[in-house]
């Protein structure tokens, strides 16, 4: 299948596209299944797409039937400046009127094996029959410099049998301590939108979206949504090494 690539000038441009969506999928969702279950991701590139939610969209989402997960979490308490829970709470969720209920965050506190399990138990509330998994409608996600996505690192296993797992992995400065949905979840979701910016990701981007598929050494390719979309949404500078045939450039206003 190949990949939507879209890029844009820079992340602001790129965050107001995410956002769009998120309230297009919101529609559509609650239209067609009478609830939208979205997964977010943490780092730094969904900060710009939670402010905008708040500041442009609130009044256009039914946050009553919206539903937030996390495509991973960071095993630090939700307090902490490394909780990608604490950073949606702060970005966006405090701001908005979602029931408590509806925001469905890692137990951190549990600690990974615990926690890890508790969420697989949260996901199967939410499955859709006949799958024995919830289908999302939207996840968001990130990859790093080396290729990962939500916590599936370079060298972890491909194959998986848990919706959830712990994991240990060190990245940058960041929790090594985590908690992640593997793709057996990620990928029955109607539509996954990746969102990567800037130039230290552009060779790694090139090698995720090239034909030499290795999942093991980059995990972003285990992503590959059974009965759903797949999108990129780049910058410039992160597509900066893809082939020409590749890139659909998409500017929004
Ligand atoms: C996390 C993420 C992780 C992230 C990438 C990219 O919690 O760390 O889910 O997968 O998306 O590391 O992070 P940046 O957006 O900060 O580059």
């Amino acid at each position: 299948m190949k990949p939507d690539i879209r890029i844009f000038k820079d992340l602001e441009k790129l965050s107001r596209h995410a956002a769009n969506i998120f309230v297009e999928q919101a529609e559509k969702a609650i239209a067609e299944r009478g609830r939208f279950l979205v997964a977010l991701n943490g780092g730094n590139t969904p900060t710009r797409l939670f402010q905008l939610l708040t500041s442009d969209h609130h009044d256009k989402v039914n946050w009553n039937k919206t539903h937030i997960f996390w495509g991973d979490e960071r095993c630090v308490p939700p307090d902490d400046p490394g909780s990608s829970y604490g950073q949606a709470r702060e970005a966006l969720l405090r701001h908005v009127p979602i029931p408590d209920s509806n925001i469905h965050r890692v137990h951190t506190e549990l600690g990974p094996v615990e926690a890890a399990k508790d969420y697989s138990l949260t996901l199967r509330i939410f499955n859709s029959p006949p799958l024995d998994v919830p289908r999302f409608d939207l996840v968001y996600l990130g990859m790093g410099e080396d290729g990962h996505t939500a916590s599936l690192f370079p060298g972890s296993a491909v194959q998986v049998s848990e919706l959830v797992i712990p994991v240990t992995a060190n990245y940058q400065d960041r929790p090594a301590n985590r908690v992640t949905m593997t793709q057996l979840v990620l990928n029955q979701a109607h539509n996954v939108v990746f969102m990567a910016t800037g130039e230290k990701k552009a060779i790694t981007l090139a090698e995720v979206l090239s034909d030499r598929y290795n999942p093991e050494l980059y995990p972003a390719q285990r992503i590959e949504p059974k009965n759903g979309e797949l999108i990129w949404l780049v910058d410039e500078d992160a597509a900066s090494r893809l082939p020409k045939e590749l890139i659909r450039r998409f500017c929004e206003g």
